[in-house]
């Protein structure tokens, strides 16, 4: 497998450093931006959508639909979120939208350090 490494460029970088707020409360607006940005409209238990649920996955590994099985790391959120259509999770459908463009570096992180947080949680029963 061939890995890639993720560059910042440094002044995102430093701005990301420089916020000067605690990683809680980065996660805390990384999940507002997960509510605003549409992602729980997909990614929640009561969604129409069949798209697999984000809680107690980060740190973990995800099959993919091609056969292979990668790490649920920084590198994997930000590129399903950049290129949704480059690695499918294994038995959804290419459905999610590419959000490149439309959330700057610190978005990303933020959303990154919310899926993080939740990284730990239980996945929902979806039989409910
Ligand atoms: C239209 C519904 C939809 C929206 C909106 C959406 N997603 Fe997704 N997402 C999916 C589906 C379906 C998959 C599985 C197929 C794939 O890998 O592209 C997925 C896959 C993912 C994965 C990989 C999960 C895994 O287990 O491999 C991550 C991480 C993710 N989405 C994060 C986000 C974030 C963050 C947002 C908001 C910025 C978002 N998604 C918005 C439907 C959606």
């Amino acid at each position: 497998m061939i890995g890639r490494v993720v560059v910042m460029e440094p002044v995102d970088y430093e701005r990301w450093l420089n916020t000067g707020r605690p990683a809680e409360s980065i996660a805390l607006t990384g999940e507002r931006l997960f509510r605003e940005r549409g992602c729980s409209g997909c990614h929640s238990v009561n969604s129409k959508f069949h798209a697999p649920p984000l809680e107690g996955v980060f740190g973990k590994s995800s099959p993919l639909e091609n056969g292979e099985i990668v790490p649920m790391d920084e590198r994997y959120v930000r590129d399903s979120i950049l290129l949704p259509g480059k690695e499918i999770a294994k038995g959804y459908q290419n459905i999610m939208p590419s959000y490149a463009g439309q959330l700057s570096e610190e978005e990303i992180m933020q959303l990154i350090a919310y899926l993080k947080s939740i990284g730990n949680q239980n996945p929902p029963d979806e039989s409910k």
